[in-house]
């Protein structure tokens, strides 16, 4: 009889991408009736990056997939599926952007999918590549958060405009046999009573795309931003206690938490309420806004990139989003 050896899920490398066209708050403040104080006071947002016209989803997630590949140290080919998650994918319904992404990387004969749980997108991702590779289905994961979420910003709207971002965060997820450097757990959550604090009404099958829905703007995002501030607040904060107490992990052995990137007045009263220093807390809602299912790899690759976080270094992750949808990873970073 066989045995089986453990074999856990590791995140061993990280990689992004953002467009290089900055949009300051300044700018928007020629488009809506908004300020730069009023961006900054209510969200700490200052900049964020907006793709060209030219540019999809597919094209920013394929560089930052590029990044993660090379820094992973490993050929292509051992790459055995692709996942992506958006919101705003290359096209409406098909192909999904991971089929575009990886012909795009020369990957082929290999599952390739999407995933749509918003801004929680990496978290969903992170335990989907879990399962894989712990029940030994996979060996390699290529999982990417992306967005082009200016497509879907209608810049009509002052109350949502200025909170998005376009960006991509990519990492690849490996069987390991060394428990130390893995992704210890992750939990993932939805409550769809609350879908219409967070939506794209428009072009699916209860309201199809007509002249009507588009005059109405109903393509775009809609968002009762104060009814989810409240929720967000409360919901991060519990996942994180929940998510700490069931690994018998207290915040002092967490390096960094890296909370999603929507508001720094969320992330300052989430980061408070659980007892964080300010320098333990991942921030870069100030530069890139909220970029919805990259929010949480592009904060590990700032991590990564500052050289703050090297091999071992436990990160705690928290995500929210639409759905509603939230959930929280606590993983051993495993990468060089
Ligand atoms: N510029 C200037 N004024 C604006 C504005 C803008 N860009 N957007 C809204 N306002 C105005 C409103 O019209 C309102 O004016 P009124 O009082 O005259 O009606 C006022 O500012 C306050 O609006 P309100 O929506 O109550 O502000 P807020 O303090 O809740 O901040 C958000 C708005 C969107 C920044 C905040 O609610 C938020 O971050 N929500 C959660 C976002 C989130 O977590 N998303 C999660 C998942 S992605």
């Amino acid at each position: 009889m066989s045995v089986k050896i453990p074999i856990y899920a590791s995140l061993s490398s990280i990689g992004a991408y953002v467009p290089s066209r900055i949009v300051s708050n300044e700018d928007l403040s020629k488009i809506v009736e908004t300020s730069d104080e009023w961006i900054t006071k209510r969200t700490g947002i200052k900049e964020r990056r907006f793709a060209e016209d030219n540019e999809a989803t597919s094209d920013l997630a394929t560089k930052a997939a590029r990044i993660a590949i090379e820094r992973a140290q490993i050929d292509i080919s051992v790459i055995d599926a692709v996942v992506v998650a958006t919101i705003s994918p290359d096209f409406f319904c098909m192909p999904s952007t991971a089929c575009v992404v990886a012909n795009n990387l020369g990957i082929i004969n290999k599952p390739a999918f999407d995933i749509a749980a918003a801004c929680s997108g990496f978290i969903y991702l992170l335990s989907l590549a879990k399962s894989f590779i712990e029940s030994q289905t996979y060996k390699n994961i290529l999982i990417i958060g992306a967005e082009k979420i200016s497509s879907i910003l209608d810049m009509e709207d002052r109350s949502t405009c200025v909170l998005f971002g376009d960006g991509a965060g990519a990492a690849v997820i490996r069987a390991t046999e060394d428990k130390s450097l893995s992704v210890l757990d992750v939990q993932c959550a939805a409550n769809g009573q609350y879908q219409e604090l967070l939506m794209t009404p428009g072009c699916g099958s209860r309201y199809p795309a007509s002249a009507e829905i588009l005059r109405e703007r109903l393509q775009f995002i809609k968002m009762k931003g104060n009814e989810t501030f409240k929720i967000a607040v409360k919901t991060l904060t519990k996942d994180v206690v929940e998510i700490l107490q069931r690994n018998h992990l207290s915040k002092d052995e967490i390096d960094f938490f890296v909370p999603h990137q929507a508001n720094l007045r969320i992330i300052s009263a989430v980061g408070e309420a659980l007892g964080f220093s300010s320098e333990k807390v991942a921030l870069t809602v100030q530069k890139y806004g909220n970029t919805s299912a990259a929010s949480i790899p592009m904060a590990i690759n700032d991590l990564y990139e500052s050289g703050k976080i090297k091999q071992g270094s436990k990160l705690l992750l928290d995500a929210f989003g639409g759905g509603l949808t939230w959930g929280s990873a606590i993983l051993a970073f495993g990468g060089q």
